[in-house]
């Protein structure tokens, strides 16, 4: 089968698709014949070597931990899986690129059919992370809060959720992302120059609760809007989370990934939570794909096509 490899740390130029062996199930795994394969910014960062003291790569690597595709082998002692069911994957083994993927039986989800096959391959990263930032700050209805990044992979989750508390939503995003966001009922609010005074006259009674997707000084600003320390939440800035005793829970803080992928899958299938895709490309294309994710810029996600549905 074809996958994604990389066999040293460096730009998108390392990542190959090369021929490797089709894995078998084992008692208690499955094989997912891949139909979309989900990008994130983390993966670059494991590629490129950046994130190598928490995430180091062991050569040759493979990459992506956000799959969908059908059940391909249901391997010994697996209960309640079918050959030609279509699922959601959670993969924790950077092997969500390539034509089929090996996982264990418990770490798929049945996809709803109603449910688009590249939003499927987005909800296991960003859509768990989104639900970690909302569980740490806990936004009420009656309460202001602000996300930075507010249209992003993780921004876009995290907005329309938020949006879902009742609470009044600052989403802090490039101008071209206003009319989307508004569209979700977030009030909009462009970066850069004079952000600050922004948010201060939206929202003059205080923000109660900052949601940080991008890092930067984001953190600062939300300490000197007043914001409780324990409810300034960023997923990206772990320095400054470190250094000012704010809150940088990420994916991992979640207790049942299993559980909040089944949850998103509802959401979007049924229309409450939309996930926009701002790119896909072919398997054969990962190192385009991979340029457009490190943009940093843009509505939503980027995803690859692996095979037909
Ligand atoms: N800790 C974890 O568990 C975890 C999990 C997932 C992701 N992450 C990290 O979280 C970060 C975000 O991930 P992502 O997938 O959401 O990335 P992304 O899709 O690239 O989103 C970043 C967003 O930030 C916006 N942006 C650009 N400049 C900005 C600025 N100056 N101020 C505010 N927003 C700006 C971008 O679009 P516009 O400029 O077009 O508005 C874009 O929508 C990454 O660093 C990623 O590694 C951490």
């Amino acid at each position: 089968m074809k996958a994604v490899r990389f066999e040293e740390y460096g730009d998108v130029g390392v990542l190959r698709i090369e021929d490797v062996p089709a894995p078998e199930p084992g008692p208690g795994e499955v094989v997912v014949r891949v139909v979309t394969a989900g990008t994130n910014p983390g993966e670059a960062s494991i590629r490129s070597g950046a994130g190598k003291d928490r995430f180091p790569a062991r050569f040759p690597e493979g990459q992506g931990s956000d799959l969908a595709g059908v059940l391909s082998a249901v391997g010994e002692g697996v209960t309640g899986l079918a050959v030609g069911q279509p699922v959601v994957g959670l993969s924790d083994g950077r092997n969500a690129q390539a034509e089929y993927a090996l996982l264990p039986a418990d770490r798929v989800v049945p996809k709803p059919e109603s449910l688009d096959w590249a939003a499927a391959a987005t909800l296991y990263v960003a859509g768990t992370t989104a639900l970690v930032m909302i569980d740490v700050t806990h936004p009420q209805s009656g309460e202001t809060v602000a996300i930075s990044g507010a249209a992003g992979g993780v921004g876009a989750f995290v907005t329309q959720l938020a949006i879902q508390t009742g609470a009044r939503v600052l989403a802090v995003a490039g101008e071209a992302n206003h009319e989307r966001l508004r569209a979700w009922g977030a009030e909009p609010i462009a970066y850069g120059d004079g952000l600050e005074q922004r948010l201060r006259d939206v929202a003059p009674d205080g923000i109660q609760a900052f949601l940080d997707t991008y890092g930067g000084g984001y953190v600062e600003l939300a300490l000197r809007l007043g914001v409780p320390k324990d409810r300034v939440e960023t997923i990206t800035d772990f320095a400054a989370a470190g250094r000012l005793g704010t809150v940088a829970k990420g994916m991992a803080a979640l207790g049942d990934p299993v559980a909040g992928v089944t949850e998103l899958a509802h959401l979007v299938a049924d229309g409450v939570i939309e996930v926009p895709i701002k790119g896909r490309f072919p398997l054969d294309q990962v190192q385009e794909a991979y340029r457009a994710v490190e943009s940093r810029s843009g509505l939503g996600k980027i995803v690859l096509d692996v095979s037909a549905p």
